[in-house]
């Protein structure tokens, strides 16, 4: 019989400690360290492990076979896309985000799409709250069990009888096991639910999702050891008064983690978007000043955005500088650059600076977009809403090279733009394409051919 042990978890970070503090040494966070039981793990030495009976043994790497089989398609593009190519067998894939964001509705929906038995387990709502979504996004699947439950053991026992082909958690932090004590949601918990799912994933080769609910600086709530568990982490993200949402992927062990997938959330559930450039820029009539165009990478796949920036007269003695979806240093150094490089004065001036559609880009393809449009707000000239430009910015005030640029230019030609403002070094075999190149080598160049 295992002998019970406490210990003191932190519950900001998960860090754990000898002795109960006021202050976590890890994180600084104050009155977070809570005594948590844990089960002291036997000790167990290599030599008594190897009277065992070894389930697997070594193979060569060309002896492996690769089963073709192995990933389950969710029927959702963008989620598959992000996977790499649908869910993996036996793996666990954790799902973070902020509450309301739609975590809850992004896995229903695949959950009633998904062509296979799918157990969705929620600790959160209530059957018929869960039955008033299904019907809000219109998608019925008789293969979708719904099961509201919070203890895994008894999650185990109506696996046994179900055998789902796919798992759902809503959500981990909700989870409690009956092997330790701790109430639910603590480290502790969800570190132990979270091994006996993953044992459970690797067994049967059932693939697991998981819903995890985000601290206050943005990380999954919990130790961070979850995340190295799990096989796959995915990050649901937007802004709440947005409707685009995007589904990054923080780890993935079985595809790249440069993918992406766009979603917007309608009235009627989350609408995957195919043709991301479209929405994102806004439409308008009139030329408009203080507007450029960008062609960013996310992932591998190029999207176009807007960049609106608006540059007046400073009312107060400091002037102001804000960015929505921008990194704010990042726009100090343009603006450095600007005033020292090319001799804008905008030292006095506020500037406010806005990338549409709510989403953060840190592509610093975007810089010269950033410059064209702070120059066009501020010399009040419109720039035709047919360039596009994709070049970063240096401190000297040169304009560097990008990459992937061919496929930056393709998307800008594929939506219509007639030229395409690029750095003078990046290569770009002219031939190739029919859209107007200009290429650049300095802002004063750029600024020259623009205005
Ligand atoms: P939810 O999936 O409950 O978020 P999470 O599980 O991440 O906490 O999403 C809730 C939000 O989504 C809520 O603010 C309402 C909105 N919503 C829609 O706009 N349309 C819909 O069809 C649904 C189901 C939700
Ligand atoms: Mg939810």
């Amino acid at each position: 019989m295992a002998k019970i042990k406490t210990s003191f978890f932190c519950q900001n970070c998960g860090a754990q400690h000898a002795k109960w503090m006021g202050q976590c040494t890890t994180c600084n966070e104050w009155n977070t360290i809570v005594e948590e039981v844990i089960q002291k793990e036997e000790k167990r030495t290599w030599k008594q492990s190897t009277t065992a009976k070894p389930v697997s043994r070594p193979l060569k790497i060309d002896e492996i076979q690769l089963n073709p089989e192995e990933r389950i398609a969710t029927k959702n593009t963008e989620l598959d896309t992000v996977l790499g190519g649908g869910l993996v067998k036996g793996s666990v894939t954790l799902l973070g985000g902020e509450p309301g964001i739609g975590k809850s509705t992004l896995l229903l929906q695949i959950a009633l799409n998904i062509p296979h038995k799918v157990l969705y387990v929620s600790g959160e709502e209530s059957q018929s709250q869960i039955k008033m979504r299904a019907d809000r996004v219109q998608t019925n699947n008789s293969n979708c069990l719904i099961l509201t439950e919070t203890n895994t053991q008894q999650i185990f026992k109506h696996i046994e009888e179900v055998a789902p082909d796919v798992l759902v958690i809503d959500s981990i932090q909700t989870l409690h096991t009956n092997a330790i004590e701790a109430s639910p949601g603590s480290v502790s918990q969800i570190r132990e639910t979270s091994a006996e799912l993953i044992k459970f994933a690797k067994e049967t080769a059932t693939p697991v999702l998981l819903i995890g609910h985000i601290n206050k600086e943005g990380h999954i709530a919990g130790p961070k050891i979850l995340e190295h568990m799990v096989d796959v982490v995915l990050q649901f993200e937007g802004d709440r008064n947005h409707t685009y949402r995007i589904l990054r992927s923080q780890k993935n062990r079985f595809g790249s983690t440069a993918e992406l997938g766009i979603y917007e959330m309608l009235s009627d559930g989350l609408r995957e978007v195919s043709n991301p450039s479209e929405i994102l820029i806004s439409k308008k009539d009139a030329d408009l000043s203080g507007t450029a165009i960008a062609s960013t990478l996310e992932g591998v796949r190029p999207l176009m955005i807007e960049i609106q920036a608006l540059v007046s007269t400073a009312v107060y003695g400091t002037p102001q500088r804000s960015t929505t979806g921008y990194n704010l240093k990042r726009l100090h150094m343009i603006l450095a650059v600007l005033e020292k490089r090319a001799g804008f004065k905008l030292g006095a001036k506020d500037v406010f600076l806005n990338i549409t559609g709510g989403i953060h880009v840190d592509d610093p393809a975007i810089d010269l977009a950033v410059v064209a449009a702070i120059l066009s707000s501020n010399q009040d000239l419109a720039i035709s809403p047919q360039v596009c430009f994709a070049a970063e910015v240096g401190l000297a005030g040169e304009i560097r090279p990008v990459s992937k640029i061919d496929q930056r230019i393709i998307e800008a030609e594929k939506l219509g733009y007639k030229t395409f403002v690029a750095s003078k070094y990046n290569k770009i075999s002219s031939t190739k394409h029919s859209i107007r190149l200009i290429l650049v080598g300095k802002i004063e160049e750029a600024f020259a051919t623009l205005f």
